[in-house]
């Protein structure tokens, strides 16, 4: 399926079994506006959602990124820019790239200095081969249908031994039957979770040529439901997967 095949689908989306069970439980609609659009519409709250996988990534990522300055590091569905933010106020010469006009929109108004790109990770990326140190990509995981392409491409465009840093909302949490979602206007906006495992994560990054490949399970404990309250039912629970690997 082509990327433009499968977001009209997406946008189409029809209502679910589950979604009308979930408004009849809470009185709330469900809407699948599909992944961009989805973005785009939550784009102006995104950061101010409380989302315990939003905020283990935040302590996790950059520490294994371990970006120096002067690297080049390319954010790969950057969002709101929360790490190519961060990253170029440490001194990395770092670059977002999602295909989100609404998010890439907030990222621009928190430093208009980063460069910022409007890209689909399903397609071939918009650099020249081997041009960065690393790439990182946080919580993107569960809109990627086909991870080969993407990973193919982190690979491309990453120099020889150049760092990959995954982190991914936590499969054990998407077979649970949790999503992206957040609600507007009292309406909950859904935006759907690809069942991708931990296994397809290493399998396909490895069918991609990475090596190294390390697995960091991270679990809700008590400091984050001191941050988040809401995010008791998490506690003990795996949240957030994070993949590390090598560029050969
Ligand atoms: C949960 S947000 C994560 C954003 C950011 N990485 C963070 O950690 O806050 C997922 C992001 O992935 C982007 N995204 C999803 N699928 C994409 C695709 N195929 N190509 C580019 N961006 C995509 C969305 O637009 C959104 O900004």
């Amino acid at each position: 399926m082509t990327a433009q095949g499968r977001r009209d689908t997406q946008q189409d989306a029809p209502r679910r079994k589950d979604d009308v069970k979930r408004e009849q439980r809470s009185g709330v609609p469900v809407r699948r506006p599909g992944v961009q659009s989805g973005y785009d519409l939550w784009a102006s709250s995104y950061d101010t959602t409380a989302n315990p996988t939003v905020y283990l990534d935040r302590l996790h990522t950059l520490r294994a990124l371990d970006a120096q300055p002067g690297e080049k590091v390319l954010d790969a569905g950057c969002g709101t820019g929360a790490h190519v933010v961060a990253l170029r106020r440490q001194g990395v010469a770092s670059v977002g790239v999602d295909f989100s006009r609404g998010m890439l929109g907030v990222a621009k108004q928190v430093d208009a200095s980063v460069p910022l790109l409007v890209g689909d990770l399903h397609r071939p990326l918009p650099f020249a081969d081997a041009v960065f140190d690393a790439v990182v990509c946080s919580l993107v995981s569960e809109h990627l249908e086909q991870l080969h392409v993407f990973f193919a491409e982190a690979r491309r465009v990453l120099v020889s031994g150049g760092r990959f840093v995954f982190t991914a909302f936590h499969p054990e949490l998407v077979g649970a039957g949790v999503e992206a979602n957040f609600t507007r206007d009292a309406v909950e906006y859904r935006l759907g979770a690809e069942p991708h495992g931990v296994d397809d994560f290493m399998r396909e990054m490895q069918l991609a040529g990475f090596g190294g490949i390390q697995v960091e399970n991270v679990v809700g404990d008590e400091a984050l439901v001191e941050a988040l309250p809401a995010a008791k039912k998490y506690l003990g629970k795996s949240c957030l997967v994070l993949l590390t690997a090598k560029a050969p």
